[in-house]
């Protein structure tokens, strides 16, 4: 019993050092000193205690009691002072703090977020490319001939050694065609650049989304289910599509697709969301050149292509009137997307 008191006595000084607010005093305080404390279970033992030893054991009883008593009132008071001192320097940390603003994510990004995640769950890996291009990967071997006005001075941002600024993310299927044999499945989300004049819906750098499936049999009826899948899912379940003929260089034939949508308060109406197409087989014989095989010849397979800009995309979902607030930072924009 002696030892025990002793014993606990001195832990409680020793943890004691470590509190320090007055809810955790007041819990130290209940540990030892409450009806179901520490100290409390002790004394209850006083009974067992021989009668020739009570004395002293209860000395020790009172000691322990009165040394962890004029602890707690030590800490009390160099609570309250410390609380003071923060006071007289104007601090009062009982108020409740100021909130931490907290961030969310861009629009774009948020865009771009899904319609990747829908189209992996179809099955399409995420593939990448150089932003600055070789002529030949952005335009030749995309059946771009040399006369043809995207390729002009005007339009397309050239470096003086010949390079250039990518105009579109279609080159990714370049790239990816040189790399991987067939069957591929990708899609490459990733920035273009054109020499428009900036205003409310044109950027020179801009964002878009590739799409490529290239295998044996692929038809225009996967290209038609791909996409009628990823809007509804991107737009509702009930959302129509519609493909108008259209001419791509890289295609053949080629599509421009609309989406039926109803902007808030308004009639619903056909909005041109992407360009798509089945590969071109000049493309494949291209590739068929540049590898040194023939995976690619257009008799073995088939494959379709899709191209769609991420700013437009945004900027319908959420009725963006002017392409130039997704680039200006402003807060008081951004602060409308965060979730
Ligand atoms: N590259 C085209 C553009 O920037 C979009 C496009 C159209 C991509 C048809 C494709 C496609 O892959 O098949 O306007």
């Amino acid at each position: 019993m002696e030892q025990e008191l002793k014993a606990l006595l001195a832990t409680a000084l020793s943890e004691i050092t470590a509190v320090s607010s007055e809810p955790s005093l007041e819990d130290f305080r209940l540990r030892y000193l409450g009806k179901k404390g520490l100290l409390t279970a002790l004394s209850s033992k006083m009974r067992e205690v021989p009668a020739d030893q009570r004395s002293s054991v209860g000395a020790l009883l009172n000691e322990a009691r009165d040394g962890i008593s004029s602890a707690i009132d030590q800490k009390k008071s160099a609570l309250q002072a410390a609380l003071d001192a923060l006071q007289a320097a104007g601090l009062d940390i009982t108020l409740p703090g100021r909130p931490l603003p907290t961030g969310g994510l861009h629009p774009m990004t948020q865009v771009l977020d899904r319609a990747v995640s829908i189209l992996r769950r179809m099955g399409f890996a995420l593939a990448t490319g150089p932003e600055v291009e070789t002529e030949w990967h952005c335009f030749d071997a995309l059946n771009t001939p040399a006369d043809h006005p995207a390729r002009n001075e005007s339009d397309t941002f050239y470096f003086s050694n010949g390079l250039l600024l990518r105009t579109h993310t279609s080159s990714v299927q370049v790239r990816t065609m040189q790399q991987q044999a067939p069957p591929v499945r990708i899609i490459a989300p990733g920035s273009a650049f054109r020499r428009d004049e900036i205003d409310a819906t044109h950027l020179s750098a801009f964002n878009q989304l590739e799409g490529l499936y290239v295998a044996p049999n692929v038809s225009l009826a996967d290209l038609k289910g791909t996409l009628s899948h990823f809007f509804r899912a991107l737009f509702g379940p009930n959302t129509e599509i519609r493909f108008r003929p259209h001419f791509f260089p890289f295609t053949e034939p080629s599509y421009e697709v609309d989406v039926k949508l109803t902007p808030k308060g308004q009639a619903p109406r056909w909005v041109e969301l992407l360009g798509c197409g089945m590969v071109d087989p000049a493309v494949f014989e291209a590739i068929c050149n540049s590898r040194n095989d023939e995976v690619y010849h257009p008799d073995r397979v088939t494959g379709f292509a899709f191209g769609m800009g991420l700013e437009r995309l945004a900027m319908l979902q959420w009725g963006i009137p002017d392409i130039r607030h997704l680039i200006e930072n402003d807060v008081r924009f951004l602060s409308q997307f965060s979730a």
